[in-house]
């Protein structure tokens, strides 16, 4: 299967698992359970699902397990993007090329969206049908997955941006910023695809090296098509890190020396899948797609 077909196959194998995961949209709470569906269905590019497969492909790992470390994963992505936009933190209207859940619910059911996709994510993960030989596989999974999402994850580099608006930061203090608010989680994505397969030591090392270097890739090219992408082809609002006074890899360097930056990172990422030899191929075509993406 060519590349472009096989991110097409776990794109739409992740819309339909995350479509069953998710409560019907006509049960109640159904005000919420039907944000819930707004939130995490129908857009997004999916790129962590797709890397956790691909991940999963380096050591033949079950399609069925990976959709549910993969959709946990999305689902914790698809929160921390309701919450990012919210009004207490980068104030957007426009996701994914609809209007934001608070905007086009309220902001009650945006921050309760983001709770309940939160948990789904963990009760997706957790109700993994599992060997009893495989238990601390996946309880070291589910560790991961909180890991990465919390205070000194995901949810701790959202708390970084936002105390450094209007200020300028070092790059080492930048790096920081990204490596938590966007690279813990696409390292989940990445080495749980590895635990699906039954990565040993090693392999998990080196797919955590590969996976710092696209993690911080992926917020570079983020801040890069905020200062040169449109609206239109975004699906959010093009220009609103300069407008909200952010510090980013384009206001500290510029877009020339951070597009030098992210051919470097991508560089030693692909260096990083030697090991791999030809079954690290889907991790590169993501790598250069990170890179080569327009939205
Ligand atoms: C946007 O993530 C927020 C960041 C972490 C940079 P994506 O660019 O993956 O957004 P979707 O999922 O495709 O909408
Ligand atoms: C978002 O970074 C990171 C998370 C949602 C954790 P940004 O604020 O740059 O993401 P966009 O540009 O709004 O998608
Ligand atoms: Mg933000
Ligand atoms: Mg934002
Ligand atoms: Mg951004």
């Amino acid at each position: 299967m060519n590349f472009a077909d096989w991110m097409s196959a776990v794109q739409d194998r992740t819309e339909a698992a995350l479509a069953t995961y998710l409560p019907p949209a006509d049960t109640l709470p159904a005000r919420l359970h039907d944000a819930m569906r707004y939130a995490a269905l129908g857009g997004g590019k999916r790129v962590r699902p797709l890397l956790c497969h691909a991940a999963g492909a380096v050591f033949d790992a079950s399609s069925d397990e990976l959709d549910r470390a993969a959709c946990a994963v999305e689902l914790i992505h698809a929160y921390s993007l309701v919450h990012d936009d919210m009004p207490c933190m980068d104030n957007d209207t426009l996701r994914r090329g609809k209007p934001t859940v608070h905007v086009e619910y309220d902001e009650a059911i945006a921050l309760m969206v983001g709770d309940a996709l939160q948990s789904l994510a963990f009760q997706v993960l957790a109700e993994t049908p599992a060997a009893p030989s495989r238990h601390s596989r996946l309880s070291s999974m589910i560790a991961l997955l909180a890991h990465a999402a919390g205070s000194r994850g995901m949810a701790g580099g959202q708390a970084i941006d936002l105390a450094a608006v209007g200020r300028t930061l070092t790059l080492a203090e930048l790096e920081q910023m990204h490596i938590h608010k966007t690279g813990a989680l696409i390292r989940a994505a990445v080495l749980l695809g590895g635990h699906c397969g039954e990565a040993d030591d090693a392999a998990l090392a080196n797919l955590t090296h590969f996976a710092n270097r696209i993690g911080l890739l992926f917020q570079v090219i983020d801040d890069i098509l905020d200062a040169e992408a449109s609206t239109a082809t975004l699906g959010k609002t093009a220009g609103k890190d300069a407008a909200q006074n952010k510090p980013t890899y384009v206001s500290l360097l510029g877009v020339s020396r951070a597009k030098e930056l992210a051919a470097e990172l991508r560089d030693n990422a692909l260096a990083a899948l030697a090991s791999f030899g030809a079954r690290g191929e889907r991790l590169a075509g993501l790598t250069r797609y990170i890179v080569e993406r327009d939205f």
